[in-house]
């Protein structure tokens, strides 16, 4: 005889774990009673007599009992099915995590693979080819890896299939981890998109580096929206970026293009000394430095030194770090800047200007033709449009004129007056408006730098430039030299500037002096007006200013 009693009620009972098969949590079924424990006894709720409508709990008849031991059966063979689907299922996890790529041979007998770089996959469609660099982006499904490989000249989308797929290391890749894959480059077809119209069908793969999961993840690291400085923090991360470093390959084929240019137009390249002891454009803006006792500077522009190199090298340029300890945390200051600064003999102001103007606009041409600059400044500014040639200009009377009618005040808040600087806020506003390059000429002696020739017309002010650009402002400044000895050394007193350290830079107008003249671009600034960047810091691979001197 059973210990355990069932109760079995066809209205109220259930047949899941919540019943317990007391008379107050009745199972449904005799059959499930029995599953439960083949030995129970099982009472059923049912009429006292035929359509009496009075129910009690009764032993279970003979024939019922049968029927629900089948009953019973059945359900223990269904359970026993589903337990053992449920142990394969967890027998096959282990046997999946196993599956390690080293145990993945490559196929001897597929063609030899040609190692390639990622700018060259068009070139390569229908073949084995060998490609490595960083995961950028990565989808691991069950038996297929999506995995988009940039190696810095460019992108390619890898599938993995089959075991490259199902490896246990291939379920753990990350982010940034470097690779080097084997496959075929096939052409996608109609309605799908990857990189370049292609994917790379892989058919074996080596992990390199394997990048950090987790907390120490690389998304962890620099997320999108961060605060700017942390950004900076992580500039050598930051710099694996889409945004960033198509700037910095826009500012590599620019600084080409600009050489090549100069090129063209016959000047020499020549690389000046970055520690000096003279100034250039103020001591407020001085880096000094103790050079084995004696007070040196960093460089705040190689314009004397370009200047000494005519009589030998003839016209001359260089590029440049120049620095500048600005106090200023402007969006287009830095402490240390790569200055593009060029010198040129025998030449009238006039020469001048339309040097500077081809120089740009014909550097602007090569850029926007390359290969590689032209697509990333489309997607960078889309709405760029080469600037046509002349380029306005303007004398300094003439913005202050222009300010003026439009109600734009000086620093004090008042109507601008002849002698005032224009302020970088104020000349924004007036290039924005004009929104065309415009060649700010002649501005008055006292706001300039000691070294601009005078103009013959009004010597109130100088053969002096700014070249001005919308949305940035300022990218280049440049001016004729005085190159009469007793009128340069007026300019040194009126500066409060020493002349004696400057016996070298003297000695041009003094052992045949010329007219000559020459300016400095900020490469920074011109590259953030091309590729429609806020500030300058996004134009520099490790940008310095105030209070940033690291990583
Ligand atoms: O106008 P600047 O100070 O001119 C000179 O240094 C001349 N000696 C150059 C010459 O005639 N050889 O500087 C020239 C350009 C500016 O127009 C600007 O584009 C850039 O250099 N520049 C800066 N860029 C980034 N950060 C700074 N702190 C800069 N200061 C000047």
């Amino acid at each position: 005889m059973s210990s355990t009693t069932f109760y079995v009620n066809d209205k109220s009972g259930v047949d899941t774990s919540e019943a317990t098969g007391s008379e107050s949590h009745p199972f449904a079924t005799a059959s499930y009673a029995l599953f439960v424990n083949p030995d129970a006894k099982i009472l059923i709720y049912k009429e006292i007599e035929e359509k009496s409508d009075k129910f009690e709990y009764q032993e279970i008849s003979a024939s019922a009992l049968k029927k629900a031991k089948k009953g019973a059966e059945s359900l223990k063979k269904k359970a026993e099915k589903q337990q053992k689907l449920k142990e394969d299922k967890t027998d096959d996890l282990p046997k999946l995590a196993e599956l390690s790529l080293s145990s993945i041979n490559e196929d001897s007998s597929l063609p030899k693979a040609k190692k390639i770089k990622l700018n060259k996959i068009q070139d390569n469609i229908d073949q084995r080819v060998i490609v490595s660099g960083w995961i950028h982006r990565l989808r691991v499904q069950k038996g297929l890896a999506f995995i988009t490989l940039r190696d810095g000249y460019g992108f390619l989308q890898c599938i993995l299939t089959g075991d490259l797929a199902k490896a246990k290391e291939t379920q753990e890749l990350t982010l940034e981890s470097t690779v080097t894959i084997k496959g075929t480059i096939l052409k996608l077809p109609e309605g799908k998109s990857a990189p370049g119209g292609v994917e790379l069908k892989a058919d074996y793969y080596e992990i390199i580096g394997l990048a950090p999961s987790g907390e120490d993840s690389f998304t962890n690291k620099i997320q999108e929206g961060a605060d700017p400085s942390l950004l900076l923090d992580q500039r050598h991360l930051t710099l694996r970026g889409e945004t960033l470093s198509a700037v910095m390959k826009v500012r590599s084929v620019f600084l080409g293009a600009i050489r090549k240019v100069y090129q063209e137009e016959g000047l020499l390249e020549v690389t000046p000394p970055c520690m000096v002891q003279t100034q250039v454009e103020g001591g407020s803006t001085l880096f000094k430095m103790d050079y084995y006792g004696e007070e040196a500077y960093l460089t705040q522009s190689s314009q004397l030194y370009l200047e000494t190199c005519l009589p030998s090298l003839g016209d001359v340029y260089c590029v440049q770090e120049s620095f500048r300890a600005e106090k200023s945390h402007t969006r287009r200051h830095l402490s240390e800047y790569t200055h593009i600064e060029a010198e040129l003999a025998f030449l009238t102001f006039d020469e001048l200007l339309n040097h500077i103007e081809t120089l740009i606009s014909k550097t602007i041409k090569y850029v926007i033709e390359d290969p590689v600059a032209g697509p990333l400044i489309k997607q960078l500014n889309p709405n760029f449009q080469p600037p046509q040639l002349p380029f306005q200009r303007m004398e300094y009377i003439h913005a202050l004129d222009w300010l003026n009618e439009h109600g734009i005040l000086n620093d004090e808040g008042e109507p601008f007056k002849f002698g005032d600087d224009i302020a970088e806020a104020q000349e924004r506003k007036m290039v924005d408006t004009i929104n065309k390059p415009i060649l700010l000429i002649r501005f008055p002696g006292e706001i300039k730098s000691f070294y601009m020739q005078k103009c013959k017309d009004d010597p109130r002010v100088t053969e002096s430039v700014d070249v001005l650009m919308p949305n940035v402002g300022e990218i280049t400044g440049g001016s004729m030299r005085s190159y009469d000895l007793d009128e340069l050394l007026q300019g040194f007193k009126s500066h409060g500037i020493d002349p004696k350290p400057y016996y070298w830079f003297l000695d041009q107008r003094i052992y045949g002096t010329t007219p000559h003249g020459g300016y400095g671009l900020g490469t920074e600034r011109i590259l953030a007006w091309l590729c429609d960047r806020f500030t300058v810091r996004d134009c520099s691979l490790y940008p310095r200013f105030t209070g940033r001197c690291k990583p």
